[in-house]
């Protein structure tokens, strides 16, 4: 037998429908800030990476898979997102764009040569967001709290926000000197890695999981003790906007981030969830205002995050909150003789061109099998198809709810489904309020008493709910 590559995953069934969910919510949150939705390819000059991501920082020495293709022409398959949009960005000349900022987001798979183990993937998928040619604070804000929002909508509250300031080129620069002077009597004590990142980039050794718990590591300077004025101000603008928009955080002056094109803020977004061990960041990200001119663009800025869809379904799970994918469809058809069966599969398509989801049988299975299957299926309506009825122009239909059946004229069936289903979502709409004593119907996601639109006090929230 032929098994996947490890670190990889089939995705079907119910763990589908819960990739699906997030996908649809990732779209419609995405409608609401007003990203565009942006897809570069999979694979990329492996320079890019290089020069983007930055020579020394783990992905690009350990992680890249990295091919030649037939034409000799040195490959890498996205380790991330940003990369590539920047490429695209200069490419296509957005900066040109009469809109500025040029907003995106993107939803797709990274590839990255790890050790592989829960929440930690070989093929992974990523929600992104990138916004470039905006340098204002407020952007950061909205950044982050769109990040938050998203977790919030899965019903994932406890996500804690970290944050730090990495300053601008002349902080980095400053800081970059007070380290390589910390370090420089020290050098014998650090890993092999770390000896190679004090001579190409000292802020790495910060990152390092192999060092991590060594006093040295722990007690080396912080960045923002080392920031110019013009970015300590730029820091308190963003935590203000933070502030403002009730976005909890915490300042962790050891957030450096793994990538070599973060400037200013930098963030990580963990989840305080028992089990999620070591792969409790969730998503992160920061600003880069250097990375579109190192690539060959003009001076712009830039900011976004990378979230992990995988390690979000698994918080999600770990902290048992489930996603509301239960599937139904409007109507399955039954049958029981050929004839019929040409009747079903005619009816099928007009149904199904009309708007209504519908299934049938297939494989002339006894009447009680097709039952069991439309059960299944929670089909909230049964057609089930007789030769007298058809003569007649007419067929029987059973409400799956209410158990009723009823014989109508076929001529009346999309008017009939049309009603009964509006009423129908009407019924468990109502039946949804009555549970959560809410008046929104659904549409906010408020996790706190507030009044909402429809102008009643409500104190929901829906996926807690579910
Ligand atoms: P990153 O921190 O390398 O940042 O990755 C972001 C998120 O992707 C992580 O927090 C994690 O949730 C998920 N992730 C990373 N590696 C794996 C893995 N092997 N298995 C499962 N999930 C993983 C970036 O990629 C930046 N491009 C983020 C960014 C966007 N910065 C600015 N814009």
């Amino acid at each position: 037998m032929i098994t996947k590559q490890k670190g990889c995953h089939d995705i079907y069934g119910v763990e589908a429908k819960r990739w699906k969910y997030v996908d649809k919510l990732i779209d419609s949150l995405m409608e609401k800030y007003n990203y565009s939705y942006m897809r570069t390819p999979l694979f990329e000059a492996s320079e890019l990476f290089h020069r983007g991501i930055g020579e020394a920082s783990d992905i690009v020495t350990k992680e890249t898979y990295d091919f030649t293709d037939r034409g000799d022409r040195a490959i890498t398959l996205r380790p991330e997102g940003t990369a590539g949009i920047v490429r695209s960005y200069i490419e296509n000349k957005m900066y040109g764009d009469p809109i500025q900022p040029v907003k995106v987001y993107y939803n797709g798979t990274m590839y990255r040569y790890e050790r592989p183990q829960s929440g930690r993937d070989r093929e992974l998928t990523q929600f992104g967001v990138e916004v470039l040619g905006c340098e204002d604070a407020v952007i950061d804000a909205e950044v982050i709290s769109l990040a938050v929002n998203f977790y919030r909508l899965l019903g994932l509250t406890n996500v804690k926000v970290q944050i730090n300031s990495l300053g601008d080129e002349e902080s980095r620069k400053n800081y970059r000197n007070v380290l390589i002077e910390y370090f420089r009597p020290h050098i014998d004590e650090l890993c092999e890695d770390c000896k190679m990142r004090f001579e190409k980039n000292p802020l790495r050794i910060l990152d390092c999981k192999v060092d991590a718990d060594k006093p040295l590591l722990k007690n080396a300077p912080k960045t923002i003790a080392h920031l110019n004025e013009v970015s300590k101000k730029r820091f308190e603008e963003v935590l203000e906007y933070l502030d403002l928009l009730k976005i909890d955080y915490e300042v962790n002056p050891n957030i450096v981030r793994g990538l070599d094109y973060y400037q200013h803020t930098v963030f990580e977004f963990t989840a305080d969830i028992p089990g999620m061990g070591s792969q409790s960041a969730l998503g992160a990200g920061g600003r880069y205002n250097g990375l579109v001119h190192q690539l060959g663009g003009p001076e712009t800025a830039g900011i976004g995050f990378g979230i992990g869809i995988g390690r979000t379904l698994l918080a999600l799970e770990k902290a048992e909150i489930k996603l509301p994918v239960e599937e139904e469809i409007d109507a399955f058809i039954l049958y029981i003789n050929d004839e019929e069966k040409k009747y079903a599969t005619y009816l099928a398509q007009e149904l199904r061109l009309n708007g209504f989801s519908v299934d049938m049988e297939y494989q002339n299975r006894n009447l009680k099998g097709q039952f069991r299957q439309a059960e299944r299926l929670n089909a909230k309506f049964l057609l089930i198809l007789n030769s007298e009825d058809l003569d007649n122009n007419e067929l029987k239909i059973k409400d799956a709810r209410s158990k009723e059946e009823e014989i109508i004229s076929m001529d009346a069936l999309i008017y009939y489904l049309d009603e009964k289903l509006a009423m129908d979502e009407y019924i468990s709409s109502e039946e949804d309020l009555e549970e959560s004593d809410c008046h929104c119907h659904g549409t906010c996601h408020h996790d706190h008493e507030h009044e909402c639109h429809s102008g009643h006090n409500c104190s929901c929230h829906h996926h807690e709910e579910n």
